[in-house]
């Protein structure tokens, strides 16, 4: 993070919420970056940005049409984004990073040109999803939210697309492709590596990783916080999240509405059980 004034003495680092080492703050309104591809980008989308933000009435609701924004130009919503988009919609970073990784359509790491998500939900499992799935990652090479070694292709695995009638279905790049066989992956993979897929490919500004999977819980955040669903598995095969969640819902609601009783219970329980512990 750069520790430079500027003119008015002001430091560089009053992004709110931002902190030393957080990764989050590489780009402050208040430093200069010449030559800086996001200050480059940055300045050539003001404009937009002035656009998107003037058509609501509060200008937090412009975070979401801003990710989107920059993630069209860099095909993620890198670090340097996060903090602009903070400074226009007058949120912390936090606030714009939370909702960011809400939406599994904004991509917080980099991503490779074609982003493939295979449904993976009821319709499509009863017909056959699941061996596609196995064929397409056989086909790829890589796994759930893995992107190719050479960054041309990731793959997804998601939640219904709202495509049931179609299915098993997918959407690369975010356009919908429909009654998924073995012969249709095959052909999609060869079109995508040839660069004759009907799909264009998306921007990429930075080389992605093995993986864009967001990391887990560090146990650093809010008490309320901890114990949630994985966000990288927001259900399915293998993921038992939901159903943890559900138990834990169902656990609460159980046990709110006897704990009068499971008091009295255990009141009456308790001499005994200590007398045997001591037998
Ligand atoms: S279950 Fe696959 S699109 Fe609905």
């Amino acid at each position: 993070m750069s520790t430079q004034t500027d003119a008015a003495g002001v430091h560089s680092a009053a992004i709110p919420g931002s902190a030393a080492g957080d990764g989050l703050a590489g780009w402050s309104p208040f430093a200069q970056r010449p030559g800086d591809p996001f200050d480059t980008l940055y300045a050539q989308l003001l404009p937009e940005i002035g656009r998107i933000i003037a058509q609501y009435e509060e200008k937090r609701s412009g975070l979401i049409p801003l990710a989107h924004l920059f993630q069209e130009h860099e095909g993620y919503v890198s670090p340097n984004a996060v903090a602009a988009i903070a400074y226009h919609v007058g949120e912390t970073l936090a606030a714009v990073e939370s909702t960011i990784s809400f939406y599994t359509l904004l991509f917080r790491k980099p991503v490779g040109k074609y982003v493939i998500q295979i449904c993976r939900n009821l319709s499509c499992m009863l017909n056959g999803a699941d061996e596609i799935m196995a064929y397409a990652r056989q086909g790829l090479g890589i796994a759930h939210l893995e992107t190719t070694a050479d960054g041309l292709i990731s793959y997804e695995e998601v939640e219904c697309l709202a495509a049931c009638d179609r299915a098993p279905c997918a959407q690369v790049n975010l356009e919908f492709v429909y009654d998924l066989t073995r012969e249709s992956v095959d052909a999609m993979l060869a079109a995508i590596r040839a660069g004759t897929y009907e799909i264009k490919p998306l921007v990429q500004t930075a080389k992605p990783g093995r993986t864009w999977k967001v990391e887990p819980d560090t146990g650093r955040k809010s008490a309320g916080a901890l114990n949630q669903s994985n966000p990288n598995n927001a259900g399915g095969i293998g993921d038992t999240s939901g159903v943890q969640m559900f138990d834990l819902i169902v656990g609460k609601v159980q046990y709110e509405s006897r704990s009068n009783e499971r008091l009295v219970r255990e009141t009456q329980l308790r001499p005994e059980i200590s007398g045997n512990g001591h037998h």
